[in-house]
């Protein structure tokens, strides 16, 4: 019973009970994304919570999370909704230390300079998209739709590594020249390594 819910809510995305309109930010395609904040009820945060949790099972060498209560720093979940379930989620927080980056080949990145940039950038923690809404462009609509409502452009953005191979690939697929990552020298060693050539 609880494989099958479980397995159900990876297809398909978590029901949400709580959808006040005022947290509606834009539009993706047909479908609703909610800028969930500590303003936002209790109810959506601790929905959205859920979603985060639901996110980390499938990326769980990200440290970055949500889990609903008021907090000093900036985190920022968004939801996509898709009638009464939550089939996407972009967790945004902030950064004063981004290392620039260049892909070299398909997955493979180098440090470009030697020493990172101390800029303060809205950082991309976690990108999920349920299974079923995969492959259609969906999430590279919603990190684009993020940027836009956070005023920032993609390029100026950040994005917090280790990276699953598909988060991977679609970083690369948004900014396939230069791009900001986070994280400690463990975090980089996957997209970095073989690239000492
Ligand atoms: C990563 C994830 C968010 C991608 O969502 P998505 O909606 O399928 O991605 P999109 O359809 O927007 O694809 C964007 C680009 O990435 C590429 N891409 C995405 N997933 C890919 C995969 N599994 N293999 C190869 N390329 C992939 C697409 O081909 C596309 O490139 P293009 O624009 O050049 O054609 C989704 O696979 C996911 O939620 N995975 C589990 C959680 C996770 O790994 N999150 C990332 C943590 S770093």
């Amino acid at each position: 019973m609880l494989h099958s819910r479980l397995h159900d809510e990876y297809l398909n995305g978590t029901v949400l009970e709580h959808l006040p309109a005022s947290d509606r930010v834009a539009s993706v395609r047909t479908f609703a994304l909610l800028r969930v904040s500590n303003e936002s009820p209790p109810a959506l945060r601790h929905e959205a919570a859920e979603v985060a949790r639901l996110a980390t099972r499938e990326s769980s060498a990200h440290k970055s999370g949500y889990d609903g209560s008021i907090t000093d720093s900036v985190l920022l979940p968004y939801v996509l909704v898709h009638g009464s379930r939550a089939i996407g989620f972009v967790l945004i927080g902030e950064t004063g230390w981004s290392w620039r980056m260049r892909w070299i080949a398909p997955n493979k990145a180098t440090f470009v300079g030697a020493t990172p940039d101390e800029v303060s950038r809205r950082v991309v923690a976690r990108v999920w998209i349920a299974k079923a809404h995969r492959a259609q462009g969906l999430a590279r609509e919603i990190v684009e739709a993020v940027a836009s409502i956070e005023s920032r452009e993609v390029a100026e953005m950040t994005f917090q590594l280790p990276f699953s191979a598909a988060g991977c690939r679609l970083v690369q697929s948004l900014l396939p020249g230069h791009w900001f990552g986070a994280g400690d020298a463990f975090d980089f060693e996957d997209v970095v390594s073989s690239t000492a050539s």
